[in-house]
Order: structure tokens, then sequence, then C-alpha cells
């Protein structure tokens, strides 16, 4: 019998080794351990033995029989896998990943950033949470002048009480950069401030307390007016992806002077006068200018020697244009359903 077992051992372990599928796997169970299986058969054959020998044969046969359930497991776990594999089914449409994007803001502004970096300019940033000086004062406007009213401001509780002098507000504008950058790199100077800007204002389709703007600063000797345009026509077209035609009108902004509102034509009309337009055929997208001598002095230069312009482009509102977005709220709403367009 000792014989009888070893061979059965041998001939099983080839046996399961040939084995390529479930069904195969199953018959060979049922051969081997089954209860009229081989293995049994020999095993029923113990109760005709000596004790003695009932023991040693006994113990061998319970080994074999333990050696072959482990090997029938191992080879059940491959064959499970093999059919995993045989399962995948190369017609079907792949499992689509859900990816991220980018906010339409961010796709525009970092595009913004490529034009200007390729125009020399550094893209820099600036406090959010910023002080008077830097938000009104270096910008010529002077305490308590009524242009501070333009823009109704978030001022902060514990900047107030820091210093009464110089309490700090939720910047209203990007322009707070400019004194900050002059003061930084001096001059020749070319910079852009993308960021966010909040302001007091009553939400509706047009309006929001929390908006982004692109400010731009070119200083260096004897600018005029005409690099102002030269530059702003480069950027518009670019961004547009065709030739823009612009106008300036005066504007007033304390930091600048000449100060200007540049419009473009409508681009949804073509200048033909459309409700988009107000029916005047023109957008007002930029407001801009020369810096004010005033400015170049807060930065400690000197204005008879540099000079420069300015603009503070509503990047939130060039979106806007650009998608054909017409409600503001819509921008910092967090909606997918809205995002997923872009
Ligand atoms: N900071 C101004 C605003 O927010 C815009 C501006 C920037 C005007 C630079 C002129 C030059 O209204």
């Amino acid at each position: 019998m000792i014989e009888e077992l070893k061979k059965l051992k041998e001939q099983a372990k080839q046996e399961i080794e040939r084995i390529k599928n479930s069904q195969e796997l199953r018959d060979l169970e049922v051969k081997y351990l089954g209860r009229k299986g081989e293995l049994t058969n020999i095993l029923r054959q113990l109760k005709d033995l000596s004790a003695e020998e009932k023991k040693k044969i006994g113990q061998l046969a319970n080994e074999v029989k333990n050696d072959l359930v482990e090997q029938f497991c191992q080879i059940k776990i491959e064959v499970e896998a093999n059919k995993k594999r045989e399962e995948i089914d190369l017609t079907l449409p792949g499992q689509k990943f859900a990816r991220g994007r980018l906010h339409p803001l961010s796709q525009v502004q970092y595009q913004l950033e490529d034009i200007f970096t390729s125009m020399g300019f550094m893209v820099l940033d600036g406090p959010e949470l910023e002080s008077e000086f830097f938000n009104f004062e270096a910008l010529n406007f002077i305490p308590d002048h009524p242009a501070r009213d333009m823009q109704d401001t978030f001022f902060v509780e514990e900047g107030r009480k820091s210093d009464p002098n110089n309490r700090l507000v939720l910047r209203t504008h990007t322009s707070n950069c400019q004194v900050r950058a002059i003061k930084e790199y001096g001059a020749p100077l070319r910079a852009i401030f993308p960021g966010r800007c909040f302001r007091h204002e009553a939400t509706d389709a047009c309006h929001e307390t929390t908006f982004y703007q692109l400010e731009g600063l070119m200083i260096d000797k004897e600018i005029s007016i005409a690099h102002l345009i030269s530059v702003m026509k480069t950027l518009l077209t670019e961004v547009f992806k065709k030739e823009i035609k612009i106008r300036l009108r005066p504007g007033y902004f304390p930091f600048v002077e000449p100060g200007f509102e540049l419009d473009i034509s409508c681009l949804i009309c073509g200048g033909k006068k459309c409700p988009a337009c107000k029916h005047s055929g023109w957008v007002e997208i930029l407001p801009c200018g020369l810096v004010h001598p005033n400015v170049l002095l807060a930065g400690g230069l000197d204005p008879k020697e540099w000079s420069g312009f300015a603009f503070g482009m509503g990047l939130t509102r060039l979106v806007m244009m650009k998608y054909g977005i017409n409600d503001i709220r819509l921008m910092q709403s967090g909606d997918l359903r809205f995002l997923e367009q872009f």
C-alpha cells in the first residue's frame, strides 16, 4: 500500500500540472479526493490492517491527502486568474476616468501670461490683504480724497486697530502691486500682476464682491501712449485670435495721467451695434493710462528720467466676453455643469 500511495501521489502531481481549466480541475478533484476517489479507496482498506501498519500507512495517506489538497488550492487560484483574463472583452468601450480641468479664468490667465512673457514681462503676485498705503496712498489717492469712494472697500477690523493711518483692506484692484513692484525691481520694468480683488458690491449678473483683474505696468525711458496702444493691440489680437479695432476715451484714475478707457469694437455684432454693446458698437474693456509722476515718486523713481504706462484689465469680464458667459455669479459658483463646459 505504501507503494500504491507513492504512485498515486506522483501520478496526481503530473495530472494536476496539466490542468488547463476549471472543468478539468473539478474532474481531477473528484478522481482523487471524491467519495469514490482513488485516495478514499486506499483509506478504506486501512481497516483490514494491523494497528501498527494502520498507524504508519494512515499517517502517510494523510500526508498525501494534505499535499493534494494544497496543490488543488494553488491550481484553483491560477485557473481563476486565467479565467478572468479570458473574460476581458476587448470590443467593449474603455472605462473613462473623470479628469479635472482648469477653471476658464485660469485658462485665460495662463494664456495672457504666455503672451506677456513673450513680450518680456514678468508675472508677479501681490497680497490680497493689503495696506491702505499700497492700495490707495501710493497710487495718488490722498487721504480722505473723494476718489476713494469710487471703490467700495472692505476694511479689516484688525488692521484698523493696529495702525489707524494705514489700515488693512482687501485690495480693491491689482494696482496695489504697481508701487510694490517698482520698489522691488526699480526701472526699467515690465510686469503683469494677475489676481483676485474685492469690492463691496450688491451682487447681480454683472457685479460680484470677488473678481479677477490682470494689471500691467511698463516703465522705461520715454514711454508714450503709442507704446500703450501697440501692446494692447497685440494682446487683444492674440486673445481673440483676430484683428481687433480699439479706441481710447478719456477716463479718470488718480494714478494715471492722462487716463483712458480702452474700448474694443463689439465682437458680437462686429461694430454694427447690438444689445451686447448697448447699441454703441463698442465695448469697454480696459482702463489704462500713463503712470502718474507721483506713483513713480512713491516707488523711488525720478519722473523726469522715467515714464510708463499701466492698464488694469478686468480678467473676469474678459473671460465672460470670450466665452459668452452672461452671469458673473457662475464664475465662483463651483457648479460642475458650468465648469465642465470649458
Ligand atoms: N485699478 C483700476 C480699477 O480697478 C484700473 C486701472 C489700472 C486704471 C491701471 C488705469 C491703470 O478700476
